[in-house]
């Protein structure tokens, strides 16, 4: 089985490397820049916003990886042709309907990958625990960590149980034409999050909330004001999409998705 996988370098797209080589599968992985990778892997070359750079780069395949929001998402696909696909969309996808922007290009690829003609499985992740990377600059800084939404809860996922959960799906029978909303065991304030941070780490953080009116005034200039309207959207009018907890990974992959602190441990050095 020959798959294609977008963002191989990435948080998700690395570990599903990884986990599609286990099951044998040869993977093509998209990166724009050339690298070197280890047997079983075939390295393509390819900026996902130029879609003439990648053409051709899907035919053949029988399973392909996509990211949302991708301007050569429609050549893959129609390049697929009836393979498999596996989306990586995100939970607040409902939201689309509101103007919420984030959630708005995520519903286009879905919407796109639905009208193709692949066997599609759309994974849809609250907040990955990667992103406690964003902190890495405070860290190096001082002991003061601030963060915007301090009392909401997230259900963060290991960015390796999504890649578990696509992986599934782009290789065994059962999940095609489904839309898989998953989450990570347990719903963690900031503050939370930081003090695991903390404990692996050894460190001694103080978290400091980013009261919603800074937030307003200084997100725009961070994401743009569409995205900062969108995060206020999640997770100040609907922080459901962010907390609840889902049981899917334990339903598609047989055991209980991973805790941040897991996560924290193995990727300890990406935050010294
Ligand atoms: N973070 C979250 O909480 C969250 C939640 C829900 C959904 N998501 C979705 O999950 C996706 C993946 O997250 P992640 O943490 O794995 O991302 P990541 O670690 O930031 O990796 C992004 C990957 O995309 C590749 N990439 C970026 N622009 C590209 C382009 N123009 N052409 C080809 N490749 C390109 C990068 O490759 P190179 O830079 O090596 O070329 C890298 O491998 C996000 O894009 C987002 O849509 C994220």
């Amino acid at each position: 089985m020959d798959v294609l996988v977008m963002g191989a370098t990435g948080n998700v797209g690395s570990a599903l490397v990884e986990l599609l080589r286990e099951r044998d599968v040869r993977v093509h992985a998209i990166t724009r820049e050339a690298r070197t990778w280890p047997d079983g892997v075939e390295g393509v070359v390819g900026d996902a916003n130029d879609p003439a750079s990648l053409a051709g780069a899907a035919t053949g395949m029988d399973g392909a990886f996509l990211m949302s929001g991708y301007a050569a998402e429609a050549r893959l696909l129609a390049d697929l042709g009836a393979g498999r696909v596996a989306l990586l969309s995100a939970s607040s996808v409902p939201l689309a309907d509101r103007g919420n922007a984030m959630a708005a290009y995520h519903r286009d690829s879905e919407e796109a990958v639905k009208a193709s003609a692949a066997a599609w499985t759309i994974v849809r992740p609250c907040s990955m625990q990667s992103n406690v990377t964003r902190w890495k600059d405070q860290l190096d800084a001082g002991e003061v960590i601030r963060a915007p939404f301090a009392d909401v809860g997230v259900a963060m996922i290991d960015p390796a149980d999504v890649a578990a959960v696509l992986a599934t799906a782009l290789t065994e029978a059962g999940h095609v034409g489904q839309t898989h909303r998953i989450s990570g065991p347990e719903a963690m304030t900031p503050p939370v999050q930081v003090a695991i941070v903390a404990e692996v780490l050894e460190r001694k953080l103080r978290f400091e909330a980013v009261p919603d009116d800074e937030a307003r005034a200084t997100l725009p200039g961070q994401v743009g004001q569409a995205y900062a309207d969108a995060a206020f959207d999640i997770f100040r009018e609907h922080p459901q999409y962010e907390s609840a907890i889902q049981q899917t990974v334990e339903q598609v992959l047989g055991r209980p998705p991973g805790r941040l602190r897991g996560w924290v441990e193995r990727n300890r050095a990406r935050l010294l």
